[in-house]
């Protein structure tokens, strides 16, 4: 399983030893969550800050762009450092065509759906991502409660992804946890990213360590 946790949850009066303490640790990947209180009710952090980050992370950034119109900012994410962009299905348009701009910066693509949009819908498009990322919760927040139907919406995703992108990795976000981790890792799920459950032990890395432990 692939862990990325949410720096979200962090302290961000000292993000870069953050940054610096995941790069020592056993997380994979970095979660970056840009808010820009339209999309979301919260705003957040955005492009100066992934470049700020970028020379300091030594584990891809995994950049989950809760905001309106995100193809407007692929360049400059991607000259930024992200290594992966995720943009929402619910507010692209012209989704192939966004997708296809991510890849062509070298960056890995990425659709996330909400918690109501229906699966499904990725029939047409599934082959042209290299990431899909489920929201577990309704996005905007840390450390909300887990929506039960996530499950079911994995088991689907896995049997579109072996149909039609059996490269495709299922990413879940919102509400992950020691408890509910192992079930989501069984439905389907290749990457997990969390940031409340790892942010709030008193040892981070050894909480990281935790999930990894989780097969
Ligand atoms: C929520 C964000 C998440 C958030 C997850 O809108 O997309 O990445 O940081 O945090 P937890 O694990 O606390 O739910
Ligand atoms: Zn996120």
């Amino acid at each position: 399983m692939i862990l990325a946790p949410s720096i979200l949850s962090a302290d961000f009066t000292r993000l870069g030893e953050e940054i610096e303490m995941l790069n020592r640790s056993e997380a994979d990947w970095i979660h970056i969550d840009v808010m820009d209180g339209v999309f979301v009710p919260n705003i957040t952090i955005g492009v100066p800050v992934v470049k700020a980050l970028n020379p300091l992370a030594e584990k891809p950034l995994d950049v989950h762009l809760m905001i309106v119109e995100p193809e407007k900012y692929i360049d400059q994410f991607a000259d930024a450092g992200a290594d992966h962009l995720l943009i929402h299905y619910e507010v692209s348009i012209h989704l192939n065509r966004t997708l296809a701009e991510i890849r062509a910066k070298g960056m890995k693509a990425g659709i996330v759906l909400n918690p109501h949009t229906n699966v499904p819908l990725l029939e047409n498009v599934l082959e042209y991502a290299d990431i899909v990322l489920l929201m577990s919760v309704n996005p905007g927040f840390g450390g909300q409660k887990f929506i039960e139907n996530s499950y079911r919406k994995i088991e689907e995703l896995v049997a579109m992804k072996q149909r039609l992108n059996p490269n495709l990795l299922i990413e879940v976000d919102g509400g992950v946890t020691l408890d509910n981790a192992p079930l989501l890792v069984s439905a389907g799920a290749d990457v997990l990213v969390v940031g409340n459950s790892i942010f709030s032990a008193d040892n981070v890395p050894a909480r990281i360590v935790e999930f990894k432990r989780i097969e």
